[in-house]
C-alpha cells in the first residue's frame, strides 16, 4: 500500500478540501501532520486553533487513526493504529499504473570497437534500474543499447587496419564479397587498441584524417570490401559490449541496435525533410535549422548531410527517431548520457518537432553528471588512463577480497563478485545523478556506512533469521514495539518512494531508501530479538512477521536496484 496515499486521499475526503500532509521524522507525536488548519483558517478568517478543535472530531472518525492531536499554532498531528498499520503492511506490493504507457529507454548506448569505460557506468547501471523500475511500475519499456557503430570512428579504425595491413582482400580492387574472411578475426584485446591508435595518428596526420572521413563515406555508401571488414570486427566488439553488460547484471537490451540499423531509414526520412523544404544546403553540406527567434543561447543547425556525403551522429539520431515511430511508436523516449550531449539533444528534439515525429513532451534526455577521482579530475586508472569499465569492476572486486580476508572470513569468488558489483552499483545509484561525484574503491566497498554492502548485508541477516527459525506461520498482532512501527511505516512508504523515483528520474530516492530501510532493520535486529532464549511464542512469531515484510520489501528494492542477495557473507 501506498500509505502516505492513501492516509492523504481519506483525509481530504473527509475533510472536503485538500490537506497538505507531511511525515515527521520524529514520530513520537505523530504519523502525520498538517497544517491544513492553520491554511484554510487564513482563507475564512477563524483562528487556527479553533478551527483545528473544529475539524478534529471528524479526523477522528477515521478508521485508521488511533488519535489526532493539535500542537503548536494550529498543526494537527495524527497518531496511526497498530492493527491498520500492521495489516496493510503485511499485504504485498502492488502499484501497477492504471495507465501503462510504452517507453523506449535509450541508454548503455555503446561504441563499437571503442571498450567501455568509466562514462559508460551510470548509463548503465542508472538505465537499468530505471528501466527495471517503469516495468515494475507497470509500464511497457523498450530498451536501446543505440551503439555508435557507423560514424567517422568507424572510419579511423577502418583507416587503421588499411594502414597496418595494405595487403589484405578488403582493400583490393578485385575484392569478392563473396568469400570467408572469418579468418581476419582480431581478438578484442587488440581491436580496442586501434581506434585510441588511429586517434593519435589522425591528430597529427591529415593525410590519413582525410582518409579515414573518406572511408566512413564509402563504407556508408556500401564499399563491398570495408563493410566487409566491418562485418569482422563488429560481432567481436558486440560479444566483448555484451560480457561486460552482463558482469554488470544489466539486464539484456531489448535491442541492440544502433546507427547502422537507424541508417537503413535514410529514404524515408530525406524524403520526408525535403517535402517539408527542411534541408538547406551550406558549405556543401545539408543540415537543418532548428533556430527560434526567442533562443538567447547558440543554436547551431544540424547536420544530416556532411561535405562528403556521410551522415554524421546527429543525423543517425533522427533516422532513428523514424524507426522508433514506425516500430514502438512509443509514448516517450528517455535518453540517458554525458551531460555534455545536452545540446546535441535539444537540437534533435527540434527536429522532432518541426518534422512532427514526436512533440517536445514525449521526449525526454537526462544527462548525467561525471564520475572524479579524488582530485576532481574525471577518474583515471594509476597509470593515467581513462578507466577501463573491466578495470573498474576488477579494482572494486580486489577491495572487496582484501576486505573479506582481513575480516578472516572465506567467501566464494561468487560471493565477492556479487558484493564488487553491489558496491559500485549502489554507490552510483545513491549519487544524485545531475551532479559530478567523488569515486574512492575505498569507501564504497565498506560494510558499514552507506554502502551496497551493507544493504546485502542486511538482507543476508534477514533471510538468515528467517531460514533458521523454518517456516512459521504468520502470526497475530500483539503489540508493536516502537522499533516494529517505525520499520512497518517506513515500508508502507515503499511505493510512494518508488514511484517518487520514477517520476523524477531518480534513482538516489529508491537508493537511500533501501539505505533507511536497512536502518530500521538494523535496529529493530538489535533492540527485538527472536531467536534469543526466553522470548516468548507470540512475541517470536510477530517479529518473524515483521522480519520477514522487511525482508520482502528491501529484497524488491535490491532486485530493482539490479543486485543480488548471496547465500552469505
Ligand atoms: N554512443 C553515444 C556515446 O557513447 C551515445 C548514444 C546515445 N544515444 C543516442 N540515441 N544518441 O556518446
Amino acid at each position: 500500500m501506498n500509505l502516505y496515499k492513501y492516509v492523504s486521499e481519506a483525509i481530504n475526503e473527509k475533510l472536503g478540501f485538500k490537506a497538505n500532509l507531511e511525515t515527521p521524522r520524529n514520530r513520537s507525536f505523530g504519523d502525520f501532520s498538517t497544517n491544513a488548519a492553520m491554511v484554510m483558517a487564513k482563507k475564512e478568517g477563524k483562528n487556527p486553533r479553533d478551527f483545528a478543535a473544529e475539524i478534529m472530531p471528524k479526523l477522528s472518525e477515521l478508521d485508521f487513526v488511533e488519535s489526532a492531536s493539535i500542537a503548536g499554532p494550529g498543526f494537527i498531528n495524527i497518531k496511526l493504529r497498530d492493527d491498520f498499520i500492521w495489516y496493510a503492511a503485511a499485504k504485498p506490493h502492488d502499484m501497477k499504473t492504471q495507465n501503462p504507457l510504452i517507453i523506449d529507454m535509450d541508454y548503455g548506448s555503446y561504441n563499437v570497437a571503442k571498450s567501455l569505460h568509466i562514462g559508460h557506468l551510470r548509463t548503465s547501471i542508472v538505465g537499468d534500474t530505471l528501466n527495471r523500475i517503469a516495468k515494475y511500475i507497470g509500464h511497457k519499456t523498450i530498451s536501446y543499447n543505440h551503439m555508435g557503430d557507423w560514424g567517422r570512428s568507424m572510419g579511423l579504425v577502418i583507416a587503421w587496419i588499411k594502414k597496418n595491413h595494405p595487403d589484405w582482400p578488403f582493400f583490393k580492387d578485385d575484392f569478392n564479397p563473396d568469400a570467408d574472411y572469418s579468418k581476419y578475426a582480431m581478438s578484442p584485446e587488440e581491436l580496442d587498441t586501434y581506434y585510441p591508435a588511429a586517434v593519435a595518428l589522425a591528430k597529427t596526420d591529415e593525410k590519413f584524417m582525410e582518409e579515414a572521413r573518406i572511408i566512413t563515406a564509402k563504407l556508408q555508401g556500401g564499399h563491398p570490401g570495408y563493410n566487409a571488414l566491418y562485418n569482422v570486427f563488429f560481432p567481436i566488439s558486440l560479444k566483448s559490449m555484451t560480457e561486460t553488460v552482463n558482469k554488470l547484471n544489466i539486464m539484456p537490451f531489448d535491442k541492440n541496435l544502433g546507427e547502422r540499423n537507424a541508417a537503413l531509414y535514410i529514404e524515408p526520412v530525406e524524403k520526408m525533410l525535403r517535402e517539408k523544404n527542411l534541408l538547406v544546403k551550406s558549405d556543401g553540406a545539408e543540415v537543418i535549422i532548428v533556430k527560434k527567434d526567442t533562443d538567447n543561447a547558440p543554436m547551431p543547425p544540424v547536420m544530416f548531410y556532411n561535405s562528403r556525403g556521410a551522415v554524421p551522429y546527429d543525423a543517425t539520431d533522427i533516422m532513428a527517431l523514424y524507426y522508433r515511430k514506425i516500430t514502438d511508436n512509443p509514448d516517450k523516449i528517455i535518453y540517458l548520457t554525458d551531460i555534455r550531449q545536452k545540446l546535441h539533444f535539444e537540437q534533435l528534439f527540434r527536429v522532432a518537432e518541426i518534422t512532427g515525429l514526436f512533440p517536445p513532451e514525449n521526449l525526454e534526455h537526462i544527462g548525467y553528471g561525471t564520475i572524479n577521482g579524488s582530485d576532481g579530475k574525471p577518474f583515471k586508472t594509476r597509470d593515467g588512463n581513462a578507466a577501463g569499465l573491466n578495470d573498474i569492476i576488477d579494482m572494486i572486486n580486489e577491495a572487496v577480497k582484501k576486505r573479506v580476508i582481513e575480516s578472516g572470513k572465506n567467501l566464494p569468488k561468487e560471493t565477492i563478485d556479487t558484493i564488487a558489483l553491489a558496491a559500485l552499483k549502489f554507490n552510483d545509484l545513491m549519487h544524485d545523478l545531475r551532479s559530478d561525484y567523488i569515486f574512492d574503491p575505498e569507501s564504497v566497498t565498506s560494510f558499514e556506512g552507506r554502502t551496497g554492502p551493507y544493504i546485502l548485508y542486511t538482507a543476508v541477516r534477514l533471510n538468515s533469521v528467517l531460514k533458521k527459525a523454518g517456516i512459521k506461520k504468520e502470526s497475530k498482532l500483539c503489540s508493536l514495539s516502537e522499533e516494529e512501527r517505525n520499520l512497518l511505516i517506513e515500508i508502507l512508504d515503499f511505493e510512494r518512494t518508488v514511484q517518487s523515483a520514477f517520476d523524477n528520474r531518480a534513482t538516489d530516492i529508491i537508493a537511500n531508501y533501501a539505505y533507511d530501510l536497512c536502518q530500521l532493520i538494523n535496529t529493530f535486529y538489535h533492540n527485538c530479538p527472536i531467536l534469543r532464549e526466553g522470548i516468548n511464542e507470540e512475541t517470536k512469531a510477530q517479529r518473524l512477521t515483521v522480519t520477514r515484510i522487511a525482508r520482502d520489501t528491501l529484497a524488491t528494492a535490491i532486485d530493482l536496484m539490479g543486485l543480488k542477495i548471496p547465500e552469505e557473507m
